[in-house]
């Protein structure tokens, strides 16, 4: 019961499914291998036979304490360098469901690229957040948006709390916030700084933040600023931070053991490395028993999950008033850059005071004013149109679709069913480097992730499912990745459907 009212939650359908002994030994032998091969050539690098294009510790600073020496300097020296190539392919076009790379070579083993002045045309992407393909190349739909640039310019040149709040700031903000059915909305400049600039206005020393460990890194660098104590539940586990809330209740501080001033639990709509969804109803109830607040960030949710695009609170079908803090970004569905704050009109009026984005930093630029306001009509059918609704709706149907092929096939995905995001576990290093190389010689962009951004065991392919992909679309990646899959043996998974 929350509210008032009773609610009947959707069931969570999700799966984290363990890989097969075999393949962890084989994975952990990839990296020892790596590791000694990487010790052998450091050894030849210091004696000054093989020649390293990394940082290095200067010559005149050796009685200093070594800046360079960690494990994560030595895995990107031997390790991920040798398989750099897959990571950060400029792209010259817009992030569409087919996208330009510029193709690059190496002629010193991926220390550095080299242009060769051709463009991989029409390459199918399965890696951008471009969830709902608003983020496409100006055509007549965005005409308003060329219109506010003619008019306002781009810059605003002052912050919201000086003279940089501007009739379309104004406009998004009311939108915002009619779209999320709360009283109030601020919008920002950026979504990382909303996160980072926010949070240490709500919490600060004496307050409690709870964080789950997979949160986003805008999320951990907020905590951090605020001064607040941290501590970090499971990903998603439920038991853990009520465990973790019922002894800050019992204990208080450390050392004066005084009631914590604040507590205040921090979540993601949708984990974008598990494609998990929040376990929101269950969360909201710790957060009303033990009294604390809820903060959320719905960056990959909003837009992308509930019937209308709403997120993860139309998702479970909750109130939005169930949650304290809610906040998305700009950037993925929306097409455009940017984060808001939203929910009661005396927190927002309170950030509007007291948010550092909101007294140092620069306004929105109108265009990308513009260009939400835009995003958000169109999925509210303000446009005149339900194309907005049916955006949301093909991209549950492509997600299931992908999602359920993939598993029939007997690959490892982990997730919830109706997450776009969707991870397919590689394990070895070596397969790493293979699946996304082998993909793009079928014209089929992909993100690959390995360590440090996952845990060592962990690497694996992301895939971020669009409406704008078509059936036809994903039957060609899905195909080449059946093919792949049974030439690098990447089919580990126990469960595999029928
Ligand atoms: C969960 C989450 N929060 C915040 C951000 C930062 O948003 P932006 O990239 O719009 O600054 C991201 C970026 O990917 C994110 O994934």
């Amino acid at each position: 019961q929350q509210n008032g009212k009773p609610h009947f939650y959707k069931p969570i359908v999700e799966s984290f499914e363990e890989a097969p002994l075999h393949v962890m030994v084989f994975t952990y032998m990839g990296y020892a291998l790596g590791t000694l091969f990487g010790y052998f050539r450091d050894f030849l690098r210091n004696w000054g036979i093989e020649k390293c294009k990394a940082a290095a510790e200067r010559k005149e600073q050796k009685d200093f304490v070594p800046l360079y020496l960690d494990f994560e300097n030595f895995f990107k020296r031997n390790i991920y360098v040798r398989i750099r190539d897959n990571w950060n392919r400029p792209i010259c076009s817009s992030p569409a469901s087919r996208f330009d790379i510029m193709e690059r070579v190496s002629d010193d083993y991926n220390w550095t690229f080299r242009f060769t002045g051709k463009i991989i045309k029409d390459v199918i992407n399965m890696g951008s957040y471009n969830f709902l393909g608003l983020g496409v190349k100006y055509n007549e739909s965005m005409r308003t948006v060329k219109d506010v640039l003619e008019a306002y310019g781009v810059g605003v040149a002052s912050t919201r709390q000086e003279m940089g709040t501007l009739d379309k700031h104004k406009e998004l903000e009311d939108l915002v916030a009619k779209f999320l059915n709360v009283e109030a909305a601020m919008v920002f400049g950026m979504g990382f700084a909303t996160n980072s600039m926010n949070i240490p206005a709500l919490v600060g020393k004496g307050c409690l933040i709870l964080s789950d460990e997979l949160n986003h890194t805008s999320l951990v660098l907020g905590a951090r600023l605020s001064g607040a104590t941290i501590r970090v539940f499971k990903h998603n586990n439920t038991k853990n931070l009520e465990k973790l809330l019922r002894d800050a209740v019992i204990y208080g501080q450390p050392r004066t053991h005084r009631a914590w001033k604040k507590i205040l639990i921090l979540v993601e709509g949708i984990y974008s490395m598990e494609g998990s969804i929040v376990h929101l109803p269950q969360i909201v109830a710790l957060k009303n028993k033990y009294k604390a607040y809820l903060y959320i960030d719905e960056a990959h949710s909003i837009g992308t999950m509930g019937p209308t695009g709403r997120g993860v609170v139309e998702f479970f079908g909750m109130d939005p008033r169930d949650v304290d803090v809610l906040m998305g970004t700009f950037s993925k569905s929306f097409g455009s850059s940017g984060g808001y704050i939203a929910g009661r009109k005396d927190l927002v009026d309170y950030l509007r005071v007291n948010s550092h984005s909101a007294v140092y930093a620069t306004s929105m630029s109108p265009p990308v004013s513009e260009q939400i306001i835009r995003s958000i009509k169109f999925l509210m059918g303000m446009d005149g149109t339900t194309q907005g609704t049916q955006r949301v709706q093909q991209l549950a149907k492509n997600t299931r679709y992908f999602r359920q092929r993939l598993k029939q096939m007997g690959f490892i995905v982990y997730g919830n069913e109706e997450s776009p995001v969707v991870p397919l576990l590689l394990y070895m290093p070596g397969k790493i480097a293979a699946f996304a190389r082998l993909l793009l010689k079928k014209k089929i962009g992909v993100v690959v992730v390995g360590f440090p951004a996952t845990p060592l065991a962990g690497a694996r392919a992301r895939f971020c499912v669009s409406a704008a992909h078509t059936r036809e679309d994903l039957d060609t990646v899905l195909e080449a990745i059946d093919e792949i899959g049974d030439l690098l043996q990447l089919k580990y998974s126990r469960r595999r459907k029928s």
